[in-house]
């Protein structure tokens, strides 16, 4: 284990479980309607790398990168746009792949700004859902995994850029982040 991690709370073994299990869902639900995965730089990238390769249906990528939190802690609910997609979702079936689910702020917003082109329908798949920390009433339509209100890195989960690629979720230990 790292030595900047308190404990481990979710282990490479429950993602790749979960993660499987989702994939099959996917499959089921998305049949013949070529879904459009959407990734949300930088966090969700190795959740989907992993996600997608467990979606046995045709399918295709593309990514999003945001900034809701400029240089604050704490989210601003300002969304902004710093790489859009690349192609018209118009008429496509949108699945939206993100690490985790915080104040909420960054989805309502991609959520609300994506059906406004006229996607099919859109939808959200979390890795990791912390509703005690939500700001607006949004809930995501697949999530692997509800964890509480603690620092966690791993998996794509960054603290100052750092511990995304941890294979797993791990909890940070105080003294690092104070
Ligand atoms: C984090 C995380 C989610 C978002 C969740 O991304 O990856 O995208 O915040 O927060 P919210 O629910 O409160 O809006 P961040 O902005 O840190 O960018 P990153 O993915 O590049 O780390
Ligand atoms: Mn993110
Ligand atoms: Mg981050």
């Amino acid at each position: 284990m790292h030595q900047d991690i308190k404990e481990i709370l979710i282990s490479e073994e429950q993602i790749k479980e979960k993660v499987a299990e989702l994939g099959k869902r996917l499959s089921e639900v998305y049949k013949d309607l070529n879904p459009l995965c959407i990734c949300v730089l930088k966090g969700a990238v190795p959740f989907m790398a992993d996600l997608i390769r467990k979606m046995e249906i045709p399918m295709e990528m593309d990514f999003m990168a945001v900034s809701s939190y400029g240089n604050a802690t704490t989210s601003s609910g300002v969304v902004r746009i710093l790489k859009d997609l690349e192609a018209s979702i118009e008429g496509r079936h949108v699945l939206i792949v993100e690490d985790i689910i915080d104040s909420g702020l960054t989805l309502s917003y991609l959520v609300e700004m994506l059906k406004g082109r006229n996607a099919a329908s859109v939808k959200i798949a979390t890795l990791l859902d912390k509703p005690d920390r939500r700001k607006v009433d949004l809930s995501p339509d697949y999530s692997c995994f509800t964890i509480p209100d603690a620092f966690v890195v791993g998996y794509g989960l960054d603290f100052a850029e750092k511990y995304r690629n941890l294979p797993y979720i791990g909890v940070l230990k105080e003294e690092v982040y104070q």
